[in-house]
């Protein structure tokens, strides 16, 4: 049985422009605060530490839950102290978090010269019925040579280097990809340590039942294109049926489809004109594992990975999923309003 830190060690060659170092630290970081977070989530109900809300509103006007602080300020502290990473943008944080903002010499060029974007805690609405949560995060490579600034953050997709989420359910999961294919580890409570559990994972081929996930209770305000395509998968038609499910994690909705096949749908609603997720914390690095796992991911037109964005919190219409079922989805929307 691989640990997660053997593996990468076995499979350096996969992150053959940086460091087989600086991949180790940047884990280090996601192996502590995500351990510390499963810790906290499996006494959810026990303490009044976890359950409920903070009494915030945060940056995306919503309530922010305990967990959701929790998680945000575990994985800053777990980032901080090994210098690899230079700044971080989190969904739970208005503006970036600058770390160290030196610039190193040239022979030391790789260290804290990351930069994170995180969605700390993914599913708030489930934290407190003890449904899937997750963890998502994306690392990319400084760009400033002066200042960290805004144009660190604001990087298109492609070039994520890491990307990767941890599932908090009836185990605790960390997938991730540097871009050499998707690999899953699941965490031994009794021991502390991920162990490869899920090697090459890529969305299922041949598979004649699919999964169609989307949040229905929306239709009415759907585009006409995304209501079509949900009547296709009901019809049945096509080479696959058609059977819904929705957890309102998106973090435990892509890791079902990932294994079992299917498709993952939030386009924009009457109370999300632009989409709800957000494009640097949740959708660029779906779409990078979704790639990465044979699959596609796009706005309902663009690929996601191409987006250059705009603004940290910016959101975007999200469709992820096995390429021949998202390209019907696309053809539905291209005549759409
Ligand atoms: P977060 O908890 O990080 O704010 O993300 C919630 C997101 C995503 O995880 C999920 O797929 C979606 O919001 C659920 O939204 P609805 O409740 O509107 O379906
Ligand atoms: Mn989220
Ligand atoms: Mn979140």
């Amino acid at each position: 049985m691989y640990t997660l830190g053997e593996f990468i060690i076995e499979n350096r060659d996969s992150f053959s422009t940086h460091s087989i170092e600086a991949l180790l630290r940047l884990f280090s970081s996601i192996k502590l605060a995500s351990k510390a977070i499963h810790k906290e989530v499996n006494k959810a109900g026990l303490t009044k530490k976890i359950i409920g809300s903070s009494g915030i509103t945060n940056i995306q006007g919503e309530k922010q839950k305990k967990l959701d602080d929790f998680a945000h300020r575990t994985f800053i502290e777990s980032f901080k102290n090994r210098n690899i990473v230079c700044g971080i943008a989190s969904e739970e944080s208005k503006d970036y978090i600058i770390i160290n903002n030196k610039k190193n010499k040239k022979e030391d060029l790789l260290k804290n010269q990351y930069i994170v974007l995180i969605d700390p805690l993914d599913g708030s609405s489930n934290i407190d019925v003890n449904v899937s949560i997750g963890t998502i995060f994306s690392v990319y490579l400084r760009k400033s040579t002066h200042q960290i600034d805004v144009t660190d953050f604001l990087q298109k997709g492609n070039h994520q280097i890491l990307a990767g989420y941890i599932i908090y359910g009836s185990s605790t999961i960390l997938v991730y990809s540097t871009g050499n294919g998707v690999h899953g580890f699941t965490l031994d409570p009794s021991v502390g340590t991920f162990y490869l559990s899920h090697y090459n994972l890529s969305f299922p081929k041949n598979k004649r039942e699919q999964i169609y996930s989307i949040n229905e209770g929306n239709y009415e305000k759907f585009p006409d294109g995304i209501k079509k395509f949900i009547k296709y998968c009901q019809k049945k038609k096509g080479n696959y049926s058609y059977t819904a499910r929705y957890i309102g994690s998106l973090v435990g909705d892509f890791h079902r489809n990932l294994i079992q096949g299917g498709i993952y749908i939030y386009p924009k609603t009457a109370y999300h004109p632009k989409g709800k997720l957000r494009l640097l914390y949740e959708c660029n690095p779906m779409a990078f594992l979704a790639e990465q796992a044979g699959g596609i991911a796009s706005d309902g037109r663009r690929r996601i990975l191409d987006i250059k964005p705009k603004k940290l919190h910016q959101r975007t219409p999200f469709v992820c999923g096995p390429i021949d079922i998202v390209s019907k989805l696309e053809e539905f929307m291209k005549n759409s309003v």
